[in-house]
């Protein structure tokens, strides 16, 4: 069992009471090179939840046209979706009526901490953009698409956040595909075209609060785009329009691309998937040096085969905190 496989079915997000017990109960030897990682990255994921709550700043005025669910008088050219909640089912993917299933109850888990960081709980203010949020992994296949498009649902379906949901892999894009929509347009041809205008490709789907920005036309090196001033631009612009919704970020793998750790840069919060039993320990130590400049990154194990009295079942684990330091040599 890797590192990561142990710190992320260890390792809690230390707002929540229950994982302080968690990680001190198993929390390897601190003069192991493993422990003496998951003491720096606690020490970190500690003093970042303990500070004095930031002060936040007033919302800044919207243009109507931006707010893609504030009622029709308000949306223009908003499309609309219906999403395929069977084929959703035959992924195994959540689905808005999953009710207390073990996959909503994992999700649940999984939500909780990023909710509490884009949104404040207690006394912890908000992070900075913390409703930006990036799914990203080591390699292609680990189950970003998965992970993302389940977490947008949990998110949306509970009536605690409106989510927008981005398919940023642009080079392999499947969100669209997943949710069973139809897109002919989207991100890259908001950032390549003066002329098309986010409203213009947002669909609003019939999953209520969840509206999905498909990746648009592909093109060869598309996936440069991502590093370019337009999606600097694009950036700045929903982290100030939308500051009060999640955006998560279904995202290239780091290892895949430079310009998944720019995006990065961009975002308040990451979600760092990891294979179970499949991804090398080195890929993910390689992929999470990538992500040493981000505060929060947490990870999902996904895929982890667990018995059930019905057979195998393929799960989540879960870990939050200062994942960055994973890239970096103990000290
Ligand atoms: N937890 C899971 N349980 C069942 N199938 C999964 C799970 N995670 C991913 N998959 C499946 O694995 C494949 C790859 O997942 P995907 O999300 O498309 O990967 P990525 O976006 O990282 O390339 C897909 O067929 C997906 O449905
Ligand atoms: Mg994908």
């Amino acid at each position: 069992m890797s590192i990561i496989e142990r710190a992320a079915g260890k390792l809690g997000n230390p707002q929540q009471p229950e994982a302080s017990a968690i990680k001190s109960a198993t929390r390897p030897p601190a003069d192991t090179e493993d422990g003496r990682l998951i003491e720096a990255a606690i020490k970190k994921a500690e003093a970042s939840f303990n500070r004095a709550p930031a002060s936040v700043s007033p919302p800044p005025q919207e243009p109507a046209f931006y707010r893609d669910d504030d009622g029709p008088a308000t949306i223009i050219g908003s499309q609309h979706g219906s999403v395929n909640l069977a084929r959703l089912k035959l992924a195994g993917a959540l689905t808005p009526d999953a009710g207390r299933s073990k996959i909503a109850e994992e999700y649940r888990l999984i939500k909780r901490p990023l909710l509490m960081n884009a949104f404040g709980h207690g006394n912890n203010a908000p992070i900075p953009n913390g409703n930006l949020i990036m799914v990203t992994s080591s390699v292609p296949g680990e189950g970003k698409s998965f992970t993302a498009i389940n977490l947008a649902i949990s998110m949306a379906t509970e009536l605690e956040s409106t989510v927008l949901l981005v398919d940023a892999d642009v080079a392999k894009s499947s969100v669209i595909r997943y949710l069973g929509l139809e897109a002919d347009r989207g991100l890259l041809d908001v950032l390549r075209d003066p002329n098309v205008q986010l409203a213009d490709v947002l669909i609003k789907t019939d999953i209520a609060k969840l509206t999905v920005l498909p990746s648009g036309r592909g093109f060869a090196h598309a996936t440069e785009l991502l590093a370019s001033n337009a999606m600097k631009a694009f950036m700045e612009d929903i982290s100030t329009r939308y500051h009060d919704r999640i955006i998560i970020f279904d995202s290239p793998p780091l290892l895949a691309t430079s310009e998944a750790s720019v995006l990065a840069s961009y975002m308040g919060q990451v979600v760092f998937v990891v294979e179970a039993e499949t991804t090398p320990q080195e890929a993910v130590k390689d992929a999470l040096a990538h992500l040493e400049n981000c505060e929060f990154v947490g990870v999902v194990l996904n895929k982890a085969p667990s018995r059930t009295v019905g057979g195998d079942y393929y799960g989540y684990g879960y870990g939050y905190g200062g994942y960055g330091e994973y890239g970096k040599q103990p000290q």
